[in-house]
């Protein structure tokens, strides 16, 4: 492959090819392993348009929707603008803690060298692209590490809790999932809110559900959250797939089931169809069943902030993966290991010796 600046193809001197390009996770085609479909290879750097900067990406991290993204199922998620045929960006990161390096046009209130986290495209590299409307300055008490851990997935968590969930102080929450990515966001945030907090999660995560503060914790192996024991206000299902009825029999009369996720192996609607059925009914219940899907903003990025600042929201670190071992990242998120994130860290460049082939950076 030939040497290439910003998808063009060329041959720029020595010097500026070492300034303008980078390292990145590289992906061409969809596929379910990532050990299969991403490799680490030298490419362009991407240039930011009006309304976005380019980062110099520290760390990014994994969750659920990297796997979907990277493996283009189930099926709608390609025609949310991800790639018909081929994945439409270089690679699946989306989450990003780093340093501004350089600002499009139309003046967009970063400067170089402003410490920012937040979601942008192909984040799995040393630089990416990222629009101002989905960052915002980095926490000042976190590491780069930490931050990355935030974006998707404490968006998510806030918004069921806040926005879905309607959460109320003396509430009891149900959080199924309580022990993953948005589950360790959610179980603290519903705290936060002064709701009194049930985590669903399996034995060996008991221990890290209850230093988020839950008060109480259910391991799903042992026992079933709908033996009708205990009715909740919210229940946030995150994680397990639960059927329907099994959630609505564990909601109060009026209460409120925001569905947040759930794997399946459904190529075409991946659980969706849950959520469907769970809108569908409705209007014709007490309950208010509901799902959404989360919306990318700064203002949001901001009031995380303000709660990891101020000590009432934690970024719970499982893992830390170095970037050539990315694929590592996300099979630790697929096979249920991880407890809360799983971070990518982007060391500083290695100039000499790099055993790395050249790839023509044309996509994002
Ligand atoms: N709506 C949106 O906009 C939005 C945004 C982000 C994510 N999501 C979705 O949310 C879901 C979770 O994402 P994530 O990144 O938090 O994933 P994750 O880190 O892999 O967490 C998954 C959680 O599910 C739990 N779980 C697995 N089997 C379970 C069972 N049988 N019963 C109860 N809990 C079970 C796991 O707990 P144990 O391992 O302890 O069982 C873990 O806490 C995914 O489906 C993702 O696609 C949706």
């Amino acid at each position: 492959m030939t040497n290439t600046q910003h998808g063009k193809r060329g041959g720029p001197p020595a010097a500026a090819t070492e300034r303008q390009t980078m390292r990145a996770v590289v992906q061409d085609r969809y596929g379910a392993a990532p050990e299969d479909v991403l490799r680490i290879a030298q490419t362009g750097r991407p240039t930011p348009g009006a309304g976005e900067v380019l980062v110099r990406v520290h760390a990014s991290s994994v969750d659920r929707g990297t796997w979907h993204v990277m493996a283009g199922l189930p099926y709608p998620i390609r025609l949310a603008g991800f790639g018909l045929r081929r994945p439409k960006y270089a690679n699946p990161g989306r989450n990003l803690a780093g340093t501004v390096d350089a600002v499009g046009d139309g003046g967009t209130g970063f400067t170089p060298g402003d410490a920012v986290f937040g979601i942008g495209t192909s984040t799995f590299a040393e630089y990416a692209v990222a629009p101002t409307a989905t960052i915002a300055a980095m926490p000042a008490t976190l590491t780069f590490d930490q931050a990355a851990a935030v974006p998707v997935s404490g968006l998510t968590a806030l918004q069921a809790v806040r926005d879905h969930g309607r959460v109320r102080a003396g509430q009891a929450v149900l959080v199924v999932g309580a022990s993953g990515g948005v589950g360790t966001f959610a179980v603290q945030l519903a705290k936060a809110f002064d709701a009194e907090v049930t985590g669903v999660c399996s034995t060996g995560k008991v221990d890290l559900v209850r230093s988020l503060g839950a008060d109480h914790v259910i391991d799903h192996t042992r026992a079933d959250f709908a033996d009708g024991r205990r009715r909740y206000d919210v229940i946030l299902d995150i994680g397990g797939n639960a059927r329907l009825a099994r959630l609505r029999r564990a909601l109060t009369p009026r209460g409120r089931l925001v569905i947040v996720g759930g794997e399946t192996d459904g190529r075409l609607l991946g659980g969706v169809d849950r959520q469907l059925r769970a809108m569908v009914l409705s209007p014709f219940t007490g309950q208010h069943l509901g799902t959404f899907v989360a919306s990318e903003n700064s203002a949001d990025l901001m009031t995380l902030r303000e709660l990891l600042e101020a000590d009432r929201l934690t970024a719970v670190v499982d893992e830390v993966y170095p970037l050539d071992q990315a694929a590592a990242a996300i099979r630790h998120v697929l096979d249920g290991r991880a407890r809360g994130k799983v971070v990518i860290t982007v060391p500083e460049r290695r100039v000499q010796g790099s055993p790395l082939e050249h790839h023509d950076g044309n996509q994002r």
